[in-house]
C-alpha cells in the first residue's frame, strides 16, 4: 500500500480498538472491524484494484465510502446475485461501510482483484445495440461528434443493475454502429449525482478553459430533507476528446431562481444570430431558456411549456434543433422535443415535440396545447436527445426502456438497459397539413446487412418463413399494399409460439406492434415494488385499447397516411426489442421483447388481399 487511505483519523481508532471484540477476515485480503450493527470499516491487506461487493439486488442501499463520496450498493444479505468492482484508488487500504449488519452474507465473498470479468452473461444482451459492459444504464446524456468520434455518455451505474449513484458513463464510435465502452467520465460527487445534460464542442473557446474542449453540462442531484432535493446546473470541461473531465470550480453555475426542485437536464447550444450560448433547463412543466457570452454566467430569458401535452406530465430531457422543413434551407423550424414521465400515450415515459419559432430568447409552438406529436409510438424510447456538432445532419439517440417498469426488465444482473438505434431526423408535412418529424435509422446501420435472404413477392393470405437471422437478431424489409380489411402483416415468432405481431389495420388506419404474448411478460412481480397495470395504460392506443394485458404486456400503435402504392417497413429486431420504421421513419415505433428462445420464423398475413414486394431479411454482420 503506497497512499495513505482519506478516512477521518477518529473514526479509524475506534475501529481498531474494536477489532479484538468483532473482526473476521476473508483470507489475508481484507479484514472487517465492525463497530456497532451497521458501520464496519474494511481493511484491504494487499495492493489491488478492486475490491469486489456482492449485490443482492432487492436488498435496501447500504452505503460504501472511499474518501468522502459514499457509494449506495445493495450489498448482498443472505444471497449473492452479483458481484461489482469497487476501485481502490490510489493505493487505499480501507473503506468504510454503512447500514450492513455484520452477519450479512456479502462480508464473506468480499474479494481483492485485479481484473474485473465483463463476457457476456446475459441471454437478453442485444448484439447489435449499445450496452453497457455491466451495470445500470438510462438517459444518453452529452452526446457531441469531434475528431471523428460520436460519445455516447449516459446515466450509469457503476455499482449495480437498477437505478443508483448517477454517473455519466461513456463509450465512443467512428460509425454509430460498433461502439467501444471507456472508463467512466464523471462520476458522482458531494454535490450529488451527476444527472443528465448535453455537451458542446467550445471552438471559440468562450469558456476560456482552452479552444476545442468538449465542455459538458449536467444537473448535480442531492437531496436534502426527506422527500426534497435540490437539482442545479453544473458545468466540467475536457481537454482530452471527453476521455476525463474537469469540474469547474465555480459551480453551480445555475440554481432556480424560486426553488424549484424539479429543475434539471439542461441542454446548450450555439445561437449564431445573435453570438450567444443558449441553455434549456426543463423546470417541472416548462422549459426555462438562459443566455450566455461565456458558457459560466447565466441569465434567464424566459420559459415555455405550462399547460402544453398531456397532463398531469413532468418534463424532463430537452433538446432544441433547427430543421429545414422538406428538406427546404431557406425554411427552418426549430423543433422543442419534450421527454415527459409519465403520459406517454401508451402508459410511462415518452418522447413529444413541438415545432415552432425562436427569435432567441422565447419559443413561440406553431400548435394549441392539447396538440402532442409523438417522435416515436413504441413503449421503449425515452429521454431522447441529439448530437451536438454534426452539421447537416440531426441524429437522435433514444434510451430503450420505459420508467413504468425499466428497473424489473428481466436481467441476472451484469447490465440492464440498451440505446435504441440512432435515428436521422427530418421535418416533413404531412397529408393533413401538420409538420412532423420522421425519425429513420441512420444510414451506417445499412454496414450491419449480412447475407440477404429473398422473400421475394406475395400475395396474402399467408406465407410462412423459417430460419431467419441468428440469435433473434436480423432486418426486415419489404413493401406492403394492405388489404382494405382487416390485418396485413407479419408475425415475428419462436418454436414456443411467443410472437410479437406488426400489422396494419385497415378498419382504424394504423400501424400496430403486439407483444403481449412476446415472451416473458410478467417480471414486474416479486423484484421490487412495481408499477404494472396503471390506468395510464388504459389508453394504450391512439384510438381505443387493443389486447393490453399489463403495463408491459400491450400492443402500441400509431396513425398511419393511406399510400396507394404501399408502404415501406424496416424492422429490426434484436435479441431483446423490436424497432419498426415506416415509410422512412413517418412512424418509428421502438418495443422491448423478451422471447425465451430467440424469434427466427416470420409469418406474413392478412385478412383479405395484401401485396407484399421486395421482401428481404438481413442476417447481422457485426
Ligand atoms: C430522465 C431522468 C432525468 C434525470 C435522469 C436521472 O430519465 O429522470 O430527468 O436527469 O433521468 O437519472
Amino acid at each position: 500500500m503506497t497512499t495513505p487511505h482519506i478516512l477521518p483519523s477518529t473514526l479509524l481508532l475506534s475501529a481498531a480498538s474494536l477489532c479484538l471484540a468483532s473482526c473476521h477476515n476473508a483470507g489475508d485480503d481484507l479484514s472487517f472491524a465492525h463497530q456497532g450493527d451497521t458501520l464496519t470499516v474494511v481493511h484491504v491487506g494487499r495492493e489491488a484494484r478492486f475490491v469486489l461487493l456482492p449485490v443482492q439486488e432487492n436488498q435496501p442501499e447500504a452505503q460504501v465510502m472511499l474518501g468522502d463520496v459514499p457509494m449506495d450498493v445493495r450489498l448482498a444479505v443472505d444471497k449473492v446475485d452479483y458481484t461489482v468492482p469497487f476501485p481502490l484508488r490510489d493505493g487505499a487500504d480501507s473503506l468504510v461501510v454503512r447500514g450492513l449488519a455484520a452477519n450479512a452474507v456479502a462480508w464473506q465473498q468480499m474479494a481483492l482483484a485485479d481484473t474485473f470479468d465483463v463476457a457476456n452473461r446475459e441471454t437478453f444482451r442485444p448484439l447489435y445495440h449499445h450496452t453497457p459492459a455491466y451495470g445500470w444504464m438510462n438517459d444518453a446524456n452529452g452526446l457531441v461528434y469531434k475528431d471523428g468520434e460520436y460519445h455516447l455518455y449516459f446515466q450509469y451505474n457503476p455499482y449495480g443493475s437498477v437505478w443508483g449513484n448517477m454517473h455519466w458513463g461513456h463509450s465512443v464510435s467512428r460509425d454509430l454502429v460498433h461502439w467501444q465502452h471507456l472508463p467512466a467520465a464523471i462520476e458522482r460527487d458531494t454535490m450529488g449525482h451527476i444527472f443528465s445534460g448535453s455537451c458542446v464542442v467550445d471552438s471559440k473557446n468562450s469558456a476560456s478553459t482552452g479552444k476545442d474542449n468538449i465542455i459538458a453540462f449536467y444537473t448535480s442531484h442531492r437531496n436534502t430533507t426527506p422527500g426534497h432535493q435540490r437539482q442545479q446546473q453544473c458545468m466540467a470541461y475536457s481537454s482530452d476528446n471527453g476521455r476525463t473531465f474537469t469540474k469547474y470550480e465555480g459551480n453551480p453555475i445555475v440554481t432556480p431562481f424560486d426553488g424549484l426542485e424539479n429543475f434539471r437536464d439542461p441542454k446548450v447550444f450555439w445561437y449564431a444570430p445573435e453570438e450567444k450560448w443558449v441553455m434549456i433547463v426543463s423546470a417541472d412543466k416548462n422549459m426555462r431558456f438562459y443566455e450566455s457570452h461565456d458558457l459560466k454566467q447565466w441569465a434567464y430569458m424566459s420559459e415555455w411549456g405550462e399547460g402544453y401535452g398531456p397532463q398531469p406530465n413532468q418534463f424532463e430531457c430537452p433538446d432544441f434543433i433547427q430543421l429545414p422543413v422538406d428538406g427546404d434551407e431557406q425554411n427552418q423550424k426549430w423543433v422543442m422535443i419534450v421527454n415527459i414521465n409519465p403520459g406517454f400515450v401508451s402508459g410511462g415515459s415518452g418522447t413529444m415535440y413541438f415545432t415552432g419559432d425562436f427569435d432567441g430568447h422565447r419559443f413561440t409552438p406553431d400548435t394549441a396545447p392539447n396538440v402532442t406529436k409523438w417522435l416515436d409510438w413504441g413503449k421503449d424510447h425515452y429521454a431522447t436527445v441529439c448530437y451536438s456538432n454534426t452539421p447537416g445532419r440531426t441524429i437522435a439517440m433514444p434510451w430503450m426502456s420505459n420508467w413504468q417498469y425499466a428497473n424489473l426488465t428481466p436481467s441476472n444482473g451484469q447490465f440492464r438497459s440498451a440505446n435504441a438505434l440512432p435515428r436521422e431526423l427530418k421535418l416533413y408535412t404531412a397529408a393533413d397539413g401538420q409538420l412532423l418529424l420522421s425519425a429513420a435509422p441512420v444510414a451506417e446501420l445499412e454496414a450491419l446487412r449480412g447475407e440477404a435472404q429473398q422473400v421475394g413477392d406475395f400475395t396474402l393470405g399467408e406465407k410462412k418463413v423459417n430460419a431467419v437471422g441468428k440469435d433473434g437478431a436480423f432486418e426486415l424489409v419489404f413493401t406492403i399494399r394492405p388489404s382494405d380489411k382487416g390485418r396485413s402483416g407479419v408475425e415475428i415468432y419462436n418454436e414456443k409460439g411467443e410472437k410479437t405481431l406488426v400489422y396494419f389495420d385497415a378498419e382504424k388506419q394504423r400501424v400496430v406492434m403486439d407483444r403481449a404474448e412476446s415472451g416473458i411478460i410478467d417480471f414486474g412481480k416479486g423484484v421490487q415494488p412495481h408499477q404494472l397495470e396503471t390506468d395510464a395504460s388504459k389508453r394504450a392506443c391512439v384510438d381505443g385499447l387493443i389486447h393490453f394485458v399489463n403495463d408491459f404486456a400491450h400492443a402500441t400503435c400509431a396513425p398511419v397516411e393511406k399510400k396507394a402504392e404501399g408502404h415501406e417497413v424496416r424492422i429490426f429486431a434484436d435479441r431483446s426489442s423490436i424497432e419498426l420504421f415506416v415509410d422512412g421513419g413517418r412512424v418509428a415505433m421502438t418495443n422491448l421483447v423478451f422471447p425465451t428462445k430467440p424469434y427466427d420464423r416470420l409469418r406474413f398475413f392478412s385478412d383479405g388481399e395484401a401485396h407484399v414486394e421486395n421482401a428481404t431479411i438481413y442476417t447481422i454482420k457485426l
